[in-house]
């Protein structure tokens, strides 16, 4: 099992356009995409809390609201300093990253946890608890909007290739986090 940071990029690396838009995603969701494979290798997800409640690229389909679009199903941890006071099915909201982390992996079992969010996965590769990186990378330029990996100053961090899948419109990157 792995703690794999999830996620599809546009070309000049960004996962949401301005302002967390995710409607540009619209246009590239196909079933031809190799998000199968990812959802069955999924055990349970660790979620920032601006992904939870941020824009939805399957807004206004019966998908709207469900992790990848629907059809998957599992355990959620959503990373917040203001845990809600109303429960919501299937999901635990969690005020601490290596309790979330924690709780994720025992949730996942013998599969991998998604961490979906930018900042989350950052603070991950900070603690020294992602291991791996898969990344779709999507035919389109944004300009502007949230960068798949930032760090104010710069900061490298060595990834290693393991696998790349083409798919009509699109190549993802199956890359482990060299520590
Ligand atoms: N292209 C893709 O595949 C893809 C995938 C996922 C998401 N996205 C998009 O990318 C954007 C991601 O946004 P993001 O990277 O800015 O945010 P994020 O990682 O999704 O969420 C950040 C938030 O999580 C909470 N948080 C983070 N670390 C925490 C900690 N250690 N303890 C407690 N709470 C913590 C905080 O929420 P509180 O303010 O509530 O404390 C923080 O504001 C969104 O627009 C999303 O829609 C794209």
């Amino acid at each position: 099992m792995a703690v794999q940071y999830q996620c599809a990029m546009s070309l000049d690396g960004f996962i949401a356009g301005p302002g967390g838009d995710m409607g540009w995603m619209a246009g590239y969701l196909s079933p031809d995409t190799s998000a199968g494979d990812l959802m069955a290798g999924t055990g349970a997800l660790l979620v920032g809390r601006r992904t939870f409640g941020g824009d939805d690229p399957h807004k206004g389909t019966e998908h709207e609201g469900e992790p990848y679009g629907g059809g998957w199903e599992g355990r959620q941890f959503v990373l917040t300093h203001r845990i809600p006071e109303r429960p919501v099915p299937g999901v635990t909201f969690v005020d601490d990253l290596e309790r979330a982390v924690a709780a994720a992996r025992e949730a996942a079992g013998e599969k991998n946890v998604g961490v979906l969010g930018a900042q989350v996965a950052a603070q991950c590769i900070e603690a020294g608890l992602l291991d791996e990186v898969y990344v779709t990378v999507l035919p389109v330029l944004l300009g502007d909007g949230v960068r798949l990996f930032s760090h104010p100053g710069g900061r490298s961090v060595r990834l290693e290739q393991l696998r790349t899948v083409t798919t009509p419109g699109a190549t993802s990157l199956l890359l482990r986090v060299v520590r």
